[in-house]
């Protein structure tokens, strides 16, 4: 069989031994989803959001990314933004990234990878932010370990920056938070850069007439 139609037949048999476990599992799928959480990660196959914190469909509303980019410009990821905090009034908005990430390697190297270059560009300006202290670090891995840190951390402050976020912030509530998924022991470490108001950004960020 080819692989893709094997998709298609382990759909039916999860459907079918989800029914078994719970035969009201779809009907009650089908009401609205009332999810609690935006997730802001990966692309990488290995960072499913739903597996790696123990969820079921329905809990988290979902936008991926090659390296969980906020980037200020982009309509798909502001879209989603928008309705997940103005329309399904999520509470917490997680940026998670993860160790070993392929995007934040490639911007690390001088090599083209084709049209992502551009995307990966952002991660560059990242890097040359924290020279500084990315280059006290002498190990490769841990240095696109630390780049990998740093580069939530500023997707962290890339949403605090967002209008989206700041008037979310006037009406109380909203909670960024920034993690990383270790692809090596499965653990999601919080990086303890939970931003809840306006005052977690510079000024020159802040939007006064929301
Ligand atoms: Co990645």
């Amino acid at each position: 069989m080819d692989s893709y139609l094997q998709l298609l037949s382990r759909n039916k048999s999860w459907a079918s031994m989800r029914i078994k476990e719970d035969p009201e599992y779809f009907s009650k799928m089908g009401a609205l989803q009332r999810p609690d959480f935006l997730w802001i990660g990966c692309s990488d196959s290995r960072v499913p959001a739903e597996n790696v914190t123990e969820t079921e469909p329905g809990n988290i509303f979902v936008h991926r990314n090659i390296a969980n980019m906020v980037v200020c410009t982009d309509m798909n990821l502001l879209s989603v933004l928008d309705y997940a905090v103005n329309v399904l009034k999520v509470k917490d908005v997680i940026v998670c990234g993860h160790y070993g990430c392929g995007g934040v390697t490639a911007a690390m190297d001088n090599m083209s990878y084709g049209f992502v270059d551009s995307w990966l560009r952002n991660i560059k300006e990242v890097y040359d932010k924290y020279r500084e202290e990315l280059e006290t670090i002498v190990d490769k891995k841990n240095r696109i370990d630390r780049l990998v840190e740093l580069n939530v951390i500023e997707q962290v402050r890339n949403l605090a920056k967002t209008k989206i976020v700041q008037k979310a912030w006037m009406e109380g509530g909203l909670k960024i938070h920034g993690w990383v998924y270790g692809l090596e022991d499965g653990i999601i470490k919080d990086l303890n850069v939970m931003y809840d108001e306006v005052e977690n950004i510079d000024e020159i960020y802040r939007y006064n007439n929301l």
